[in-house]
């Protein structure tokens, strides 16, 4: 008897195959109007970068530490949403998740270098941290706004 996690995870390994083999049609549920949760949690993403610009300007280090680890913790999009993504991302979904890593781990070094009041360390980090975002959308945002919101 296979647990609940085993079904999701061979399910999520059959719908990667089937999107790397080009086999699957367009998303079922594309282009309805309803944002995807993704992007309520881009929404925060930008304002906790927003919020370590800020906290930089002001030297206010616990600020920063507290909007970087929201950026390193941020929520994931609900299961099926996921296994949207995957299917859209296809083969390139490990690029996709390689960019949320380095996002992580760059958004846990500005939390670290804010927490020992090291402002250089910081923006340093901060560097790393945007230039993780910025890959990821110029990688995937276009062709994920197509995908999911533009009707043809
Ligand atoms: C793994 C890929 C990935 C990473 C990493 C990533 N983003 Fe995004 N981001 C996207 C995608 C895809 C969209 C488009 C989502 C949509 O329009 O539904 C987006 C959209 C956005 C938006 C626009 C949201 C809106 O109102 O339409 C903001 C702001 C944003 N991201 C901020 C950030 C910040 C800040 C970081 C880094 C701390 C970041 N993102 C990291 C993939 C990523």
């Amino acid at each position: 008897m296979k647990s609940p996690l085993a079904v999701t995870l061979s399910l999520l390994a059959g719908l990667a195959i089937m999107a790397g083999s080009g086999q699957l049609l367009a998303d079922p549920i594309a282009s309805s109007a309803k944002p995807l949760a993704l992007r309520n949690i881009m929404k925060d993403m930008g304002k906790n970068a927003q919020a370590i610009t800020e906290g930089i300007s002001h030297e206010d280090w616990l600020q920063v530490e507290k909007a970087a680890l929201l950026i390193a913790d941020h929520p994931q999009p609900p299961l099926p949403e996921k296994m949207r993504i995957m299917s859209f991302a296809g083969t390139r979904i490990g690029t996709f998740k390689s960019y949320d890593g380095e996002t992580h781990d760059a958004a846990k070094m500005v939390a670290k270098a804010a927490r020992g009041s090291d402002g250089e360390g910081v923006i340093l980090a901060f560097q790393k941290l945007q230039t993780a975002c910025h890959s990821c959308h110029q990688a995937f945002r276009e062709p994920l706004v197509k995908h999911f919101y533009e009707t043809r």
